[in-house]
């Protein structure tokens, strides 16, 4: 059976190396996993002043993630966390209270950097705020990208074999990974 997966890139940037790794997994992915980009650049600031009156924004934001079977993200590390970006729209996601879009929603996390520790803090991180979202994880396998000078093409073709095997096996585990916790969660889950 197939599975839709949302992928959230945490980075604004036009240049956005996460977004290339991005593409690399839409690329790698078993042909089980239908891959769709969930955007969250033209939500507001968060404030729990929406609630009483979710805006459209918030409103499709949470009907992208509830169209999905599962979701993952693909993020940079900024300041040693995840992009504020990122988290505000978590924050979108996870409110009205009563209505967490991540409740059970399986969810990976990846992400890739210049530097040699590859997002790793941001990820540990992020994986508190999913906890607490009730997201089920993938623990393993973790993915630090170190970031490399043409690694990845704009087109997202992974130019290091060793790097694109790890890549797919990394996809792979994630769809064995969907099906097993969808295959014990309710229908309408
Ligand atoms: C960074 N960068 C960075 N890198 C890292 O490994 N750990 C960090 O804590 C930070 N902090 C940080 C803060 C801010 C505000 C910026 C703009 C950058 C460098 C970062 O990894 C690099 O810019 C990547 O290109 C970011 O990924 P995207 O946005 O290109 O996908």
């Amino acid at each position: 059976t197939t599975h839709k997966v949302g992928y959230f890139i945490g980075s604004l940037a036009k240049d956005s190396i996460n977004r290339k790794l991005a593409k690399a997994l839409v690329r790698l992915a078993p042909p089980e996993l239908e891959m769709s980009e969930i955007s969250f650049k033209d939500l507001p600031l968060y404030s729990y002043d929406y609630d009483a009156d979710y805006p459209p924004a918030g409103k499709a934001f949470k009907a992208a993630i509830a169209a999905v079977d599962a979701v993952l993200f693909v993020t940079p590390e900024y300041n040693r966390s995840i992009p504020g970006g990122l988290k505000n729209a978590i924050d979108w996601a996870s409110r009205p209270y009563g209505t967490n879009s991540f409740t059970r929603k399986p969810s990976a996390v990846i992400g890739t950097s210049p530097g040699a520790i590859g997002t790793a803090v941001a990820q540990q991180n992020l994986r508190s705020v999913l906890s607490f979202c009730n997201s089920p994880q993938m623990n393993a396998p973790e993915a630090y990208i170190q970031f490399t000078p043409g690694l990845i093409t704009d087109d997202g073709e992974v130019t290091k074999d060793t790097t694109a095997d790890f890549l797919r096996t990394f996809m792979q585990d994630f769809h064995v990974f969907i099906a097993r916790v969808r295959s014990v969660l309710p229908k309408d889950a």
